[in-house]
C-alpha cells in the first residue's frame, strides 16, 4: 500500500500549563495522522484539550513534550519567528467570530494573509478575486463586513483561509454564531472544498455539524477518547436532515413575509 501524504502528524503531543499553584496538563500524549484530504472534526468537553489542541495546530503555541508535523516540518522544534512564518505562510484559520476588518472590502479583507508577507500586487487580487466568486460573493467584492450577513462574513473568511494555500483549514466552532439555514451553506461549502481536496479540521460541540466530516476525534481529559471514522450513509443521513431543518426553517420565514 503506498503511504498517503499527511497533513499533520501529532505524536504523543503533551502540553503543560505551569500556573502558580499547579500544572495543568491540559494534553496528556495526543497522537493521530491527518492525511491530506481528510475532513477532520473534533469533539469533547469543556476542558477536555481542543483549543490547547488547536492552537498547536495552528502554530499559535508549542508543545511541552511530542511531536506535531505540518507536512515534513517538526513545529515542535521551531523558534517563535520559525512558528510566526509558518502560521503566515501556511494556516488558514476560520473563527466562530470571522474576525474580518470593518474597514476593508470583501476583496481585501480576503488578501490580509498575502498583505503580511508583501504581496500586494494585481496577482494577489485576482486570486482574492478568485476565492470570493469561488466562495459565492462574486457580486460583494468590494462590500465591506457590515454590509454582509453572517453567513456571508463567514464565507470571507473561509476565502482568506485559503489565500495562502494552506496545510489545512482550521476552523473554531465555525457555525457556532450561524442559524440552521446558514450552517447548513457553511457546510455545504465545507463539503465542496474537501471534495476538491482541501483538508479541514474543525472544532465543534454539534454532532450534526461533526457527522458531516469524514472522521470525529473526541478528547476526553487531554487525552485521545476515539476517532471514530463516519460513513458515507452517515454523512448523507446528516446533510439530508440538515437539508430539510433548514428547508422548514425558510418555509416558515417565507410564511411569515
Ligand atoms: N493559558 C492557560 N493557562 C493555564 N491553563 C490553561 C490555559 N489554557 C487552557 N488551560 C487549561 O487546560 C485545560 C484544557 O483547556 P482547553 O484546551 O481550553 O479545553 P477546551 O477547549 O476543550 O475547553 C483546561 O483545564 C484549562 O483550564
Ligand atoms: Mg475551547
Amino acid at each position: 500500500m503506498s503511504e498517503q501524504a499527511l497533513a499533520t502528524r501529532i505524536d504523543g503531543l503533551t502540553k503543560e500549563y505551569v500556573l502558580k499553584s499547579e500544572t495543568v496538563r491540559a494534553l496528556r500524549g495526543v497522537s493521530f495522522d491527518v492525511p491530506e484530504g481528510d475532513y477532520v472534526a473534533i469533539m469533547g468537553p469543556s476542558g477536555s484539550g481542543k483549543s490547547t489542541l488547536l492552537n498547536m495546530l495552528g502554530c499559535l503555541d508549542q508543545p511541552t513534550a511530542g511531536n506535531l508535523f505540518l507536512g515534513d516540518d517538526n513545529i515542535s522544534q521551531m523558534t517563535d519567528d520559525q512558528l510566526a512564518e509558518i502560521r503566515s505562510r501556511r494556516i488558514g484559520f476560520v473563527f466562530q467570530s470571522y474576525n474580518l476588518i470593518q474597514q476593508l472590502t470583501v476583496v481585501e479583507n480576503i488578501q490580509v494573509p498575502l498583505y503580511y508577507q508583501g504581496l500586494l500586487g494585481t496577482k494577489e487580487r485576482d486570486r482574492a478575486i478568485m476565492l470570493a466568486e469561488q466562495v459565492g460573493l462574486g457580486d460583494r467584492l468590494d462590500h465591506r463586513p457590515n454590509q454582509l450577513s453572517g453567513g456571508q462574513q463567514q464565507r470571507v473568511a473561509i476565502a482568506r483561509s485559503l489565500v495562502n494555500d494552506p496545510y489545512f483549514i482550521l476552523a473554531d466552532e465555525p457555525t457556532g454564531n450561524l442559524d440552521s439555514v446558514t450552517t447548513d451553506e457553511i457546510l455545504a461549502l465545507f463539503d465542496d472544498l474537501n471534495g476538491e481536496g482541501r483538508t479541514i479540521i474543525l472544532v465543534t460541540h454539534e454532532d450534526d455539524v461533526a457527522e458531516r466530516a469524514r472522521r470525529i476525534i473526541r478528547l476526553k481529559d487531554g487525552m485521545l477518547h476515539s476517532d471514530e471514522a463516519v460513513s458515507d450513509e452517515r454523512r448523507e443521513t446528516a446533510r439530508e436532515m440538515q437539508a430539510a431543518a433548514a428547508l422548514a426553517v425558510k418555509n416558515k420565514q417565507g410564511l411569515a413575509c
